[in-house]
């Protein structure tokens, strides 16, 4: 029945909607057809005008339900419309308390992990912790694999060559640095035996990675970010536990704890590998990413690293 359908149908919606509320999304995109069916169901909550009966003889059909046709609910709700996913939010101002907390917390841990402590002890991890850095509360989060000796000094992820680079990428994305949330699966810079380790940054292994995944899989529990992009091989095997070749593995769409994750290759890799083709290919799986933020893409963006 016509004048049914709506009110099932408004009763989903609210549960979906109520969900995405309690996830902390604060806005969806709604079509033309959406605002109708809404507008209608409300003014119906609220005695408004009567819906013209489409029928006689069902006595259903007597409640004030909806101004609404079935074709406009099925347009609002179904894959009649191609409905795009809503804007993320970006961030303004300070995180909420709530937040900051949270991601002290899981701070606090890091420092006080005995897996950690004995990696350090055991002369694997140097001793400079280096947490995160940008907005906690951005939609989108970059994670690489471990800081170098850069970020060491500094105390803020990508920072260096690499870092120079990826910032370059986030502005192309039309971002902003400090909207964005960057951080790495190993918190310690991974310690080079031989010689004097100078400025010479290894790949966190695999026990390191162990180590370094409980503490972020708790950070990104708080953060609750849009979508994950993993920067390199170490941080999607951290991340997906796939020990691919990043060449092969990116530009496809994984989850990770449900949120969707976009692997793609590491700056520093693009700093040793410049030609076209392989920014392209960066390039490309940026665009999913901006895609799936529901971020403007520009023409010109679009065009960006065609040979
Ligand atoms: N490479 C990373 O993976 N992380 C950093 O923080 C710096 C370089």
């Amino acid at each position: 029945m016509v004048a049914d359908e709506p009110s099932g149908q408004m009763d989903l919606l609210l549960e979906h909607l109520r969900q995405k509320a309690s996830a902390g999304q604060t806005h969806v995109w709604l079509s033309p057809a959406a605002r109708d069916v809404m507008r209608a169901w409300h003014q119906a909550r609220r005695g408004g005008p009567r819906v013209p009966r489409e029928s006689s003889g069902d006595a259903r059909q007597a409640r004030p339900v909806a101004a609404v046709s079935a074709a406009a609910v099925r347009a609002a709700g179904s894959a009649d419309v191609p409905v795009p996913p809503a804007a993320a939010v970006w961030p303004e101002g300070a995180p909420e308390a709530g937040l900051t907390e949270a991601l002290a917390a899981v701070r606090a841990g890091v420092l006080a992990c005995p897996v950690y402590a004995a990696l350090r002890a055991r002369g694997a991890l140097r001793d400079t912790m280096v947490f995160a850095t940008g907005h906690p509360a951005s939609p989108l989060v970059l994670v690489g694999e471990a800081p170098g000796a850069e970020e060491e000094k500094l105390g803020e992820p990508f920072v260096g060559p690499a870092g120079n680079l990826l910032t370059k990428m986030i502005v192309a994305m039309g971002l902003d640095r400090s909207k964005v949330y960057i951080t790495n699966i190993v918190k310690y810079r991974p310690v080079i035996e031989e010689g004097d380790q100078g400025s010479r940054n290894r790949r966190p292994t695999a026990e390191e990675i162990a180590a370094g995944l409980p503490h972020l899989r708790k950070e990104l529990a708080a953060l609750r970010p849009r979508v994950l992009v993993a920067l390199g091989a170490t941080a999607l095997e951290g991340l997906a536990g796939e020990a691919l070749p990043i060449g092969q593995a990116r530009g496809r769409w994984r989850t990770f704890d449900g949120i969707p994750l976009m692997p793609t290759f590491h700056p520093s890799y693009l700093l040793h590998n410049e030609s076209l083709t392989e920014r392209r290919k960066v390039w490309e799986d940026l665009l999913q990413v901006m895609e799936k933020l529901g971020l403007p893409i520009s023409a010109k963006q679009r065009a960006f690293f065609r040979t």
